[in-house]
């Protein structure tokens, strides 16, 4: 097609999974050779439409929509051949070859706010330098940046006066508006920012789309940046991205900052996969962009209150993007405000410890539901038992949605209903000894089918038995599970109603008239047999 090497496209297609492009947005379930879901193209509720990853295509038996990987982005988001292309090279973290522009109206006035932009950026690059801009180097000097960072990350110094205004007086003024760099005022135009140390914002590509500035007489807002233009847009702009593609692919992993000083920071001391949003929103957008190249993220806030609640919407965005190859983690920083000042304390050696410390994304949201709530409530528990479904349904993959299902019932069964655990219970019925497999088979019941030992739960208290320890795997499945409880109760029930018998023959032996209690025990005896074989035959 139109301008693009065939080459580029086989790439693409080699690199990129199918099932995990089509994946991000339709769930799929894996049955025989095909994967299988509801298909995005018409309206439908049980599952027609198949993905093949090893021919690359897809097709729906309902609608007959058919196509590959490059296909599906431009008819699932409705764009052009070029801008699919794009995505998908993002996606595989390769770079667009050359391509046939767009409309020649469009890219002109395009090249000509990308101009704007890169001019500027150089003014205030060379302003940091002169007398006017003292106080400014001063400062980002004192934040820790040498005169290295400066360039690489083309920070300047935006003047009091009007610069830009002035220096494009003769551009045609919508131009000018456009980039967002000036506005409007009654005495002409103006200069949106002024004596700010100025963050150029780069795209992925490097090219300056906009500028954050923060203020250096401490006045407020701190930051103050670019509004959303054509080209810029707040919600889909990950600071640092252009800086940190390449290792964000060598690492496996990116780590997310709250704010952008962090980011570089991060990026100039051992951790070159940082990036930060812009301001302090995170978007599914920025999420996204990330998961093209990996879903390994490591989100690190402030160890503040601020910080933990950033978290838990960190992790209500990032449910959706979990594959089960996603590795997400939270770490939260201490010794310090945010990892810029870590850094400055502690160096790369401090970060490194709270980086290698974050609570991977199960525990996070185990540890939320648990402070959040008051779990030695059944009414607290059932608010965190529902906070945690909550956030469990927004996991896509439904084989990983179950999984941790299972695991929160699990930690539910064993954590809130402290029965099992140090805890001096007196046996309701002399037992005799239980034997290592079959509390081995417990552990693995308690573990697996919380849901069961709860109902059981009497019975298994009864037994004063440890059920803490490694789990087996076993293949045992939820029926027999019940059944085994079920067979062993009935068994020690048998073994008790023995016991008794025994007993109760010495005592007739010895003279005392206990027929009618013989009877009972015999009656029992028969009964738990036969439930016994019946549970057998089942
Ligand atoms: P912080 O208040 O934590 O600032 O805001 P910071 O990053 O530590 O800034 P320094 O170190 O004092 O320079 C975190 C992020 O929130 C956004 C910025 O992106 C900032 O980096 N922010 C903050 C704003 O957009 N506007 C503000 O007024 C403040
Ligand atoms: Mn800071």
């Amino acid at each position: 097609m139109a301008g693009f090497d065939r080459n580029f496209t086989d790439e693409l297609r080699a690199r990129l999974s199918l099932v995990d492009v089509i994946g991000r947005r339709v769930p799929l379930v894996k049955k025989g050779q095909n994967y299988w879901g509801c298909c995005p193209f018409h309206n439908e509720k049980t599952p027609s439409f198949s993905v093949n990853e090893d021919k690359g295509f897809y097709h729906c038996f309902g609608c007959g929509e058919h196509g590959d990987i490059i296909s599906f982005v431009m008819k699932s988001e409705n764009v052009d051949f070029r801008t699919a292309i794009s995505e998908l090279a993002d996606m595989a973290g390769l770079k667009m070859p050359e391509y046939k522009p767009k409309s020649a109206a469009q890219v002109a006035r395009e090249e000509s706010y990308f101009e704007i932009l890169e001019n500027a950026a150089q003014i205030y690059q060379k302003k940091l330098y002169d007398p006017d801009g003292a106080h400014a180097l001063e400062y980002i000097h004192r934040r820790g940046f040498n005169d290295d960072m400066i360039k690489k990350y083309r920070i300047g110094y935006a003047p009091k006066n009007n610069i830009i205004a002035n220096k494009f007086v003769n551009l045609k003024q919508d131009n000018l508006l456009s980039t967002g760099m000036c506005r409007r005022g009654d005495y002409g135009m103006y200069d949106f920012f002024r004596d700010k140390l100025m963050f150029p914002i780069f795209n992925a590509h490097g090219q300056v789309i906009a500028f954050s500035g923060r203020s250096l007489d401490g006045s407020e807002p701190k930051y103050i940046n670019t509004t959303d233009t054509e080209l810029f847009h707040k919600r889909r702009t990950v600071f640092g991205f252009n800086f940190a593609r390449d290792a964000i692919h060598r690492a496996n992993r990116s780590i997310v900052v709250e704010g952008q000083i962090d980011a570089i920071k991060m990026q100039c001391n051992g951790f070159p996969e940082t990036v930060a949003p812009l301001g302090t929103a995170l978007t599914e957008d920025h999420i996204a962009i990330l998961c093209k190249s990996n879903r390994n993220i490591t989100f690190c806030f402030d160890g503040d209150g601020a910080g933990q609640k950033a978290g838990a919407r960190a992790c209500d965005i990032v449910m959706p993007f979990l594959r089960d190859t996603s590795d997400v983690r939270f770490a939260f920083v201490t010794g310090g405000k945010d990892p810029d000042e870590v850094l400055n304390t502690g160096g790369t050696a401090a970060m490194q410890k709270i980086i290698n410390d974050a609570t991977p994304l199960v525990d996070f949201l185990w540890n939320l539901a648990n402070a959040g709530f008051n779990v030695s409530t059944p009414n607290g528990r059932t608010q965190a038992e529902k906070f945690l479904k909550q956030k469990i349904a927004k996991i896509n993959d439904v084989t990983l949605r179950d999984e941790y299902e299972h695991e929160y019932k699990s930690r539910m069964f064993n954590q809130w209903h402290k029965w099992n655990k140090n805890k001096n219970y007196t046996s309701a019925i002399e037992l005799p000894e239980i034997d290592a497999i079959t509390q081995k088979t417990l552990i693995f019941i308690t573990n697996k089918y919380p849901e069961i030992a709860e109902r059981y739960v009497d019975f298994l208290t009864s037994l004063n038995m440890s059920l803490d320890g490694d789990a087996p795997d076993l293949p045992m499945d939820e029926h027999a599970a019940e059944k085994y409880i079920i067979s062993l109760k009935l068994q020690k029930w048998l073994e008790t109603l023995h016991i008794q018998r025994k007993e109760l023959t010495a005592r007739k032996l010895s003279g005392d008239d206990v027929d009618e209690q013989i009877a009972k025990v015999d009656t029992d005896i028969r009964d738990a047999n036969e439930r016994i074989e019946k549970l057998i035959s089942m």
